[in-house]
């Protein structure tokens, strides 16, 4: 039967870590892996995570099934994070999922029970599975303009006109906030333009918001969602746990689905629940029910947001320890743009031979695209990562 299939590659990322972690020499570095790390290069397991599992051993009576669409008290607790009141509850179908690669696999399962052949655009570049996944499952992609390799910004003229010619009735993906993998966003402004278009061309957004809170803070990071849900009838978003909450591994995210009215979000709502039954029938619990507790819990929601600022915070540290050492051993190059990006990842702008001799040379691992990690920059190696850079420059 399987002697059809040929062996695939390892995904390049996994590969990398891999090659990484059976690299011997002592300063080498990971800004490769997808992960937030702190100071130490660790991924901890949040405090309020730690304190909220205690709770739940503690206090949970039955590991029994919940359904399809996941537990209520962490849906309605996450829509209401996500949208905050742009919309009216009964016109969101909401589930939880296992991630966020879930939740966008289920919309996708979904919207071509609707439609069948859906075209979804996707910014050029954008998440490195977005395209796989979302075209697995059976979506036609298309990509729309978005970042200006050479001066490290948003191409946002070039971008527009794109925009402008969707076909009508089509779907548009956009990154809520820290935009993988360029880091680079659109400002409130150019959001406001952006969904005008959307609007004017009546496309479908799909938001994916990997990051809430990785950016600003909470609000300022969903700012084009609430600022779509005003303005079109229809609009699907999905929602992350495991940056935010550092819940990876317990596959925690959610998908919200802004129908046009009451009647039919029960209709998607049924539908939803109908094609998750089919896949994987529902969800892992525990994660949703560490948010839920964090989320509903007035002490543990505050120690949340203290994380939470205190990853951003470092994030955006580390941005600027690495555009300083670069700014002395390089000063014929610009990398402002690594301070102008938000997140977790921004494009360095070398080419393939230059990362691969970063590697090689210098131990300091990055994915091709030389996309980098920040999370992966510290105080300690921050003086070997830009030696590094400087050299193979
Ligand atoms: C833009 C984007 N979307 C979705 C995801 C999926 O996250 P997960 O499935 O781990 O929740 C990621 C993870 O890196 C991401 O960067």
């Amino acid at each position: 039967m399987f002697e059809s299939l040929e062996l695939l590659a390892p995904d390049a990322i996994i590969g990398l870590i891999a090659e990484c972690r059976n690299d011997s020499r002592d300063k080498k570095v990971d800004l490769g892996i997808g992960v937030y790390r702190n100071a130490a290069g660790e991924t901890p397991v949040l405090d309020v995570v730690k304190q909220a599992e205690q709770r739940l051993v503690d206090s949970q009576a039955s590991k029994s099934y919940i359904g399809s669409a996941g537990p209520a008290d962490f849906n309605t607790v996450m829509r209401d994070m996500t949208f905050a009141g742009s919309v009216t509850n009964e016109r969101v179908a909401m589930l939880q999922t296992p991630g966020g690669s879930a939740s966008l696999s289920v919309a996708a399962g979904v919207v071509l029970r609707a439609m069948k052949g859906a075209t979804l655009w996707v910014s050029n570049p954008t998440w490195a599975n977005h395209i796989p996944l979302l075209g697995e499952a059976g979506l036609e992609m298309k990509v729309y303009d978005y970042y200006n390799a050479k001066r490290h910004s948003l191409d946002f003229d070039p971008m527009l006109e794109t925009l402008r010619a969707i076909p009508r009735g089509d779907m548009i993906l956009f990154h809520a906030s820290c935009h993988n993998p360029t880091g680079i966003d659109p400002d409130e402004e150019q959001w406001r333009t952006i969904a005008d278009i959307v609007v004017e061309r009546e496309l479908v957004p799909v938001i994916d918001m990997a990051y809430q809170g990785f950016a600003t803070d909470l609000d300022t990071d969903a700012f084009v969602i609430r600022q779509l849900a005003s303005q079109v009838p229809e609009m699907i978003v999905c929602n992350s746990c495991s940056k935010n909450f550092g819940l990876y591994r317990d596959r925690v995210g959610i998908l919200l689905i802004m129908t046009v009215d009451s009647r039919t979000r029960d209709i998607v709502q049924s539908q939803a629940d109908n094609y998750v039954r089919t896949v994987y029938s529902m969800p892992p619990d525990h994660g949703a029910a560490v948010v839920s507790t964090i989320l509903h819990d007035d002490g543990l929601h505050a120690d949340w947001i203290v994380e939470l600022e205190e990853m951003r915070g470092r994030l955006r540290d580390m941005r600027v320890l690495l555009r300083d050492a670069l700014r002395t051993r390089a000063p014929g190059h610009d990398f402002s743009h690594l301070v102008r990006a938000n997140g977790m990842f921004s494009f360095l702008g070398v080419s393939a031979e230059k990362v691969e001799s970063l590697k090689r040379d210098h131990a300091v691992y990055m994915v091709d695209s030389s996309r980098i990690n920040v999370a992966g920059i510290t105080p300690t190696n921050v003086d070997h990562i830009a030696d590094s850079i400087a050299a193979v420059l």
